[in-house]
């Protein structure tokens, strides 16, 4: 959500900035804007000037006012903003700009306590122009300037409240930009001779692979060839950077149409990195949860598909663990009330930038649990929150739908569930084997699902024109068609709910006509007779009826209007092979309907606001 980058170094500026800014367009944004500061400018007796551009819609548009007017200088920052204070336009667009114009300031996330120092702010003269909570902050540091930017800054973020990533520059100290953050992501490259911002490391991956995490309430002060990082108090803080092991065509599209397509197919691979090193006698080397921990019970916490991910893992947990297993949106969790168990709590997130699992792993380890954190993103900032990381290493996923990195965190949580269970002595090791020697499988499964899409190609043909689609699931694949639901309205904007199939006739039931598409999904359990029924009443009123079901299935066409097969496997391990299939479902319906696909309305990647 939000995109902020920065520049300073020997080249021109306004070049790197807008191609470092479309690459994190995969965030979600309305509207952009550059702020450069010129040192060549003839116009005025200034030694050097702050030049600022900014508009509603896309980078392309702000590309085409800046094509006249090309804006020459050597340190900028710039911005993509995902409005929450005051709706997308010029004047609320990034950078924001003090009263003097000399100083412009670009933010990710929310001030919360703006109402009150806008009062104070108005009261001492400054004239504020926009709606954001955004600009307050700007004329708190012009009044605190005396001539240090980076004091003035520290000394304004002492009296905010809230959440933020920020980048300023003032004309008059043109060998710097000065950052910080608390909440918001944001990260600093390490080029030679020049130095690089971004909320994402896509963005200066084309300049550098080595990075430094800023953590929260960090301020650093960033020249051409050097970055000191420092406290709010103005302590000094040593860190090294980081070397990025990805290159940039990991988070290119490498010839696929979306980055979605591409990410589905990466699934197979995604799966073998998973796996990789942890399928043997020890699985999580770097965790610290041994056999002398006793847990009474297990609370999965996390958003969006990564709770659909935490929902499966209920069922997956309690199969193999046998230990209670509940699951919260983070959302929920972060104000509820403390109870007197004190379970494992394990926290999805695929960026590790979600504000709410941020704050639910804070409040769990303030009621004493032991923490766990399952991210795709090496040094995000969940990983500072838990006391146990574990990597899901399924490489960049840049589509705001999450694929790959919902099949491998399944894969991760088959994987500490096998773990715990031998840990607690429920599985003994021949059975553990064998469920080692099924995941071990699973690469292949996808491989033969992504090679397959015809059929599925065929069936959407059906969907495109629903105002309403029902996905169906009992047990295990229950969460499954959650997540079905999910992808699907996200990118195609066709109105899907998920229900266990038991709940049909409790009520949606009603809603069923020869226009509302019902996708049940079944695997070859002691579920499936349930849900053929739930199927056949479904198709008694009318409502078409697509079965997703493993391959040794002879029995469903005969019910079902059409049918998608999956190749064997377990039925604990078949929400696998269907998420994929889901996933190509919502894709290729989403394609027919001509929508943009990686880039879904009002959605951003990662939620780092409340
Ligand atoms: C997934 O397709 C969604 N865009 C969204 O629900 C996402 O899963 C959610 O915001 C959680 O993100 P996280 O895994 O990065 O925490
Ligand atoms: N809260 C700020 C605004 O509405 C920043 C939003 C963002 O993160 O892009 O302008």
């Amino acid at each position: 959500m939000c995109g902020i980058v920065g520049y300073i170094g020997p080249k021109q500026a306004q070049p790197i900035l807008i191609e470092s800014l479309k690459r994190l367009e995969y965030r979600g944004y309305d509207s952009a804007g550059i702020a450069i500061i010129n040192e060549e400018t003839k116009k005025t007796s200034k030694k050097s000037e702050l030049i600022f551009r900014k508009d509603q819609g896309t980078i392309d548009n702000l590309t085409s006012i800046l094509d006249n007017n090309t804006i020459s200088g050597r340190v900028g920052i710039s911005h993509t903003r995902w409005a929450t204070h005051g709706p997308p336009s010029k004047k609320n667009a990034h950078p924001h700009i003090d009263c003097t114009g000399k100083l412009a300031l670009v933010h990710n996330g929310i001030i919360e306590n703006y109402n009150q120092l806008k009062d104070k702010l108005i009261k001492k003269g400054h004239e504020i122009v926009s709606e954001t909570d955004t600009e307050i902050l700007v004329h708190l540091i012009e009044d605190n300037y005396n001539g240090d930017l980076a004091m003035a800054v520290r000394k304004s973020l002492k009296t905010v409240k809230g959440s933020y990533a920020i980048a300023v520059i003032h004309e008059t100290e043109p060998d710097r930009i000065v950052v910080a953050r608390n909440e918001s992501p944001l990260i600093l490259g390490v080029g030679s001779n020049e130095n690089f911002i971004a909320s994402d490391v896509p963005a200066v991956l084309k300049y550098t692979k080595r990075v430094i995490y800023l953590h929260n309430k960090e301020i650093s002060i960033v020249n051409n060839n050097s970055i000191e990082i420092m406290d709010l108090d103005g302590n000094t803080i040593e860190r090294d950077w980081q070397e990025i092991t990805w290159n940039l065509e990991d988070a290119e599209k490498g010839g696929f149409e979306h980055y979605m397509l591409k990410e589905i197919f990466e699934e197979t691979k995604a799966i073998r990195e998973v796996l990789r090193g942890r399928v043997g006698e020890i699985i999580f080397p770097e965790l610290s949860i041994y056999s002398n921990t006793i847990f009474h019970g297990i609370k999965i916490i996390a958003c969006g598909t990564s709770y659909h991910a935490s929902l499966t893992g209920k069922y997956i947990f309690e199969r193999l663990t046998r230990l209670p297993t509940t699951v919260e949106m983070a959302s929920e969790y972060r104000y509820s009330e403390p109870t007197h168990d004190t379970p494992l709590v394990i926290l999805i997130t695929q960026s590790g930038e979600t504000a709410d699992t941020l704050a639910a792993a804070r409040e769990a380890r303030r009621r004493g649990c032991r923490t766990i954190a399952l991210t795709n993103v090496v040094g995000s900032s969940i990983t500072r929150e838990v006391d146990d990381i574990i990597y899901i290493r399924v490489g960049p996923e840049i589509s705001v739908a999450a694929t790959k990195s919902f099949v491998g965190q399944l894969i991760t949580l088959y994987l500490l569930a096998i773990f715990i269970a031998e840990v607690l002595g429920h599985l003994k090791p021949e059975p553990a084997k064998e469920l080692k020697e099924t995941l071990r499988t699973l690469p292949s499964v996808v491989e033969r699902v992504v090679n397959n899409t015809s059929e599925i190609k065929n069936m959407v043909k059906s969907l495109v024109s629903a105002k309403h689609i029902f996905y169906i699931g009992r047990n295990i694949n229950y969460p499954s068609a959650l997540e079905g639901a999910l992808k699907l309205k996200e990118i195609s904007y066709i109105h899907a709910e998920g229900f266990p199939a038991g709940e049909l006739k409790h009520g949606p039931l009603a809603l069923l006509t020869k226009d509302t598409p019902v996708i049940a999904i079944l695997s070859k359990d002691h579920t499936y007779d349930k849900i053929v029924s739930n199927l056949i009443e479904a198709s008694a009123r009318n409502a078409p009826v697509i079965a997703i079901t493993s391959e040794s299935d002879d029995e469903i066409q005969n019910i079902a209007d059409q049918v998608l097969y999956y190749p064997d496997v377990p039925s604990l391990f078949s929400p696998v092979p269907v998420a994929v299939i889901l996933q190509l479902v919502a894709y290729y319906t989403a394609k027919k309907c001509g929508c943009t696909i990686d880039k879904p309305r009002n959605l951003a990647k990662s939620v780092t606001v409340e």
